[in-house]
């Protein structure tokens, strides 16, 4: 097999991920496993049944699945675990940061406290941290099929452990849901002095990427990639600065695009737009962030400047501090030194 050099050095490159949410990292293996230990019942036979159910026409139909899966959930050992396994096939795709996102409206209404899944993501993080130098952020995601009223409940139970976040996200079904429903809670979020990232312009029209950047204020998008229906948000996000967390395997898994060759990002990257490739839920989209990397790749051949280009948006585009930031992209410089031109 011939050997792709832009590839190898994209694959080992000291990079962020910022799109990926915890409850989509279970795998079949471990949802079976949580489920025996906490006696949770899946509506699945076995983990080959659960991974054949994989096959998802749009947004609402992995969201199902998806849902149902996490009440294997339940102990602050679970939290851990799935942390620390996420962390674990993350580093061995050269993340060395992680921004993962968390949906407490998911766990809460289980009697899940938001103290017990907290303290068993931040114990995973803290093994990983340890074993591997990795540093993560966590933030929790208001789930915008629920009402406003069902979010600032939810900002209550969490505004107690505030110095432990570090973010609010929206994510869940799209359409229907605007940004816009969602502008006081993000305007408080904003007020208790966190920044905030939405997921808009996955499947919802480009107007909600508008609504996400003029009525939430984000510091990111997530998705974005319909932005390219609409030529003057295009140019704006160029002109802003304003990062994409895409996520190719997801887009194609759950239809946006029919396969990754039709992928909107090279219009993003001609644009000047800062995008980012992530992994968004890896367990349910056919995998990790090398493997995005892996299909991207495959579809669109890009050379070391445009992969250097790409892990530089994602370590550059995360909140983490300026000195860590200066400090990474050394190391990215140091890697690819001699290949990009
Ligand atoms: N979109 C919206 N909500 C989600 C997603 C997504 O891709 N993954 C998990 N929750
Ligand atoms: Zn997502």
């Amino acid at each position: 097999m011939q050997t792709d050099p832009s590839l190898a050095l994209a694959l080992s490159a000291p990079k962020a991920e910022l799109h990926v949410h915890i409850e989509g990292t279970l795998e079949p293996d471990l949802a079976f496993a949580l489920a025996r230990r906490n006696g949770v019942s899946l509506p699945y036979a076995s983990e080959a049944a659960l991974a054949a159910a994989y096959d998802f026409e749009d947004l609402q139909s992995f969201l199902d699945l998806y849902y149902a899966c996490a009440d294997v959930l339940v102990t602050e050992a679970d939290f851990h675990d799935l942390m620390l396994a996420y962390l674990t096939r993350a580093q061995a795709d050269g993340v060395i940061h992680a921004e993962i996102f968390f949906d407490p409206q998911t766990h809460l209404p289980r009697g899940v406290a938001f103290a017990t899944m907290l303290a068993g993501l931040e114990s995973g993080a803290r093994e990983a941290a340890q074993r591997w130098g990795m540093t993560t952020r966590l933030i929790p995601n208001f789930l915008r099929h629920l009402s406003e009223e069902d979010a600032f409940a939810t900002l209550a139970q969490i505004e107690p452990y505030l110095d432990r976040v570090d973010g609010f996200g929206l994510d869940s079904s799209e359409r229907g849901h605007p940004p816009s429903k969602f502008a006081r809670v993000f305007a408080r979020c904003r007020e208790l002095g966190k920044p905030v990232v939405a997921h808009a312009g996955e499947e919802g029209p480009p107007s909600y990427v508008v609504e996400a950047l003029d009525l939430l204020k984000v510091s990111r998008i997530d998705h974005g990639v319909r932005a390219v229906e609409d030529e003057a948000l295009l140019q704006r996000l160029a002109a802003e600065g304003v990062p994409l967390t895409v996520c190719p395997l997801s887009n194609v898994r759950l239809c946006v695009f029919e396969r990754m060759e039709l992928h909107t990002l090279p219009k993003l990257l001609a644009a000047g737009i800062r995008a980012t490739i992530n992994s968004d839920d890896p367990a349910y989209f056919g995998g990790y962030l090398g493997d995005n990397i892996r299909a991207v790749q495959a579809a669109f051949h890009y050379p070391p400047e445009v992969w250097y280009r790409l892990c530089r948006n994602s370590l550059e585009a995360s909140f983490a501090s300026d000195v860590e930031k200066a400090g990474w992209v050394a190391r990215l410089d140091a890697h690819f030194a001699g290949a990009r031109h």
